[in-house]
């Protein structure tokens, strides 16, 4: 098949080089002239691994390109993908703006029967804007089709790969079925649905994890009032199949580009028709509050007092794997502390330079390696687990900070891993890991 995909983000790019390496021809367009520059060189925007790999494989077998020019790429296409941003807009509904400009140029572009398949999330009823945008402005034929994507940031490649399921929205079963043909080598779990099920699919989808987080996480909670282990009560839970054991991580909360501006965009897209989504602004108010809790939990240790202290911060993207940084919850978290005085050492894999340009510089000390953030450091907070910091020796990192109290905000460690040594150890929602806090808090009196 030949596709044209709009777009170059996360899922324009990842679906892009994935079509191509399933053997078909892909023209992959962007208006940026930084992207595009970067990727007609041979680089790649974004970080996810594999990707660059992927997509030098298959410019190389001659089926992958990266172009400007919409025009050329949608005259040769028999599906045009847009796959443009929707980023929330004050209100929290999605700006459709991208949308609908791509829309516009495909339709002047059109050239002969083609399938116009939109990828990003979008508020129901927006496919058949979209139909009928590019019907007002041709004459050529063509179909709408609703086309959901579920890949995750960090595992993009095996989620597009390996999918648990390919949603495709369209009215005409002609239209449907080609794509669907398009997706069988990947999953025989393919559902053709109408359009606007499609649309809502995708955020129910991403509310429905959302809302396994947050009741994690208030399990989490009420687990270090009462004594229980989240680990524990988790993994029992996932061994019902009908709850699972996936996303059911207590930590400090999701961030990224998705979940929180789907949640809130589902909850105005419920609002316009006078539904009132009070479980899922639950959701969200859960989840602003919960990346808090390793502040509560250093106020706690400090006896409220956390100017004058050195913070050691490990982690700033939302998530491993990715330099991602958007709605991070270190973001706030970091606000807060350098708001109270505390004076902030940070460190991060690879997601630094993207912090710094979204949060300042605020006076934090960015360092270049994780012991060299922790050296001196009153408390150390974990906030993303990479896998780095979970292979990091303990006692040599006692050994460099000031005084050792670990905040690990994401279940890093294990008991075992802080038996041994005299940290101070506070994790989320188990309480019987704590180590030494009974004895060591009250000696801490700065
Ligand atoms: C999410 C969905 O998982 C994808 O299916 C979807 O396609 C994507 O949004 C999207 O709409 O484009 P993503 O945001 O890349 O993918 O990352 P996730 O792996 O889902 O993690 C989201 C956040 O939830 C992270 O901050 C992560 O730390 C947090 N999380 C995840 C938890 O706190 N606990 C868990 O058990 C799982």
């Amino acid at each position: 098949m030949n596709i044209a995909v709009i777009g170059t983000g996360y899922v324009g790019l990842v679906s892009g080089i994935c079509y191509a390496e399933l053997g078909n021809s892909v023209v992959c367009v962007d208006k940026d002239p930084f992207k595009l520059a970067t990727l007609q060189s041979g680089g790649i925007p974004i970080y996810e691994p594999g990707l660059q790999e992927l997509s030098t494989k298959n410019v190389a077998a001659g089926r992958l390109s990266y172009t400007g020019d919409l025009r050329a790429a949608v005259h040769g296409a028999d599906l045009v993908i847009i796959a443009v941003g929707t980023p929330p807009l004050p209100s929290g509904e999605a700006d459709l703006r991208y949308i609908e400009a791509a829309a516009a140029e495909i339709a002047d572009a059109l050239r002969g029967y083609t399938i116009v398949a939109v990828k990003s999330t979008v508020p129901v009823g927006t496919n058949e804007r979209v139909r009928d945008l590019i019907r007002s402005r041709t004459d050529e034929p063509f179909d709408s089709v609703s086309l959901p994507e579920f890949l995750r940031e960090g595992s993009a490649i095996r989620d597009t790969l390996e999918p648990d399921r390919v949603v495709i929205g369209a009215e005409s079963r002609e239209a449907a079925n080609k794509v669907a043909e398009l997706h069988k080598p990947l999953t025989d779990r393919i559902m053709i649905t109408d359009l606007r099920s499609a649309e809502l699919l995708k955020y129910a989808s991403n509310a429905f994890l959302a809302t396994k987080i947050s009741l994690i996480n208030e399990i989490a909670n009420i687990c270090e009032k009462v004594g229980a282990d989240v680990t524990q009560v988790a993994e029992g839970m996932g061994y019902d199949k009908r709850i699972g054991p996936a996303f059911l991580q207590a930590g400090i909360g999701y961030g990224g580009s998705c979940f929180p501006k789907d949640t809130r965009a589902l909850i105005q897209i419920a609002g316009h028709v006078e539904y009132d989504f009070k479980l899922l602004r639950s959701v969200v108010e859960v989840n602003r509050e919960q990346r808090f809790n390793v502040v509560r939990k250093l106020e706690m240790i400090f006896g409220g007092e956390l100017r004058g202290k050195t913070i050691a911060v490990w982690g700033l993207s939302f998530k491993p794997n990715t330099d991602d940084v958007r709605e991070s919850p270190a973001l706030e978290i970091m606000r807060h502390l350098t708001d109270v005085g505390a004076k902030v050492r940070a460190y991060d894999p690879i997601a630094t330079p993207n912090f710094r340009s979204l949060f300042g510089d605020r006076g934090v000390a960015w360092c270049e390696g994780a012991l060299e953030a922790a050296t001196g450091a009153d408390a150390l907070c974990l906030l993303t687990e990479w896998e780095e910091f979970a292979k990091a020796d303990l006692p040599e990192l006692q050994g460099v900070m000031g005084r050792p109290i670990l905040i690990d905000g994401r279940n890093v460690f294990r008991e075992e891993d802080v038996a041994g040594t005299d940290f101070v150890y506070y994790s989320i929602g188990r309480p019987s890991l704590n180590q030494g806090v009974r004895e060591k808090v009250p000696l801490l009196q700065y």
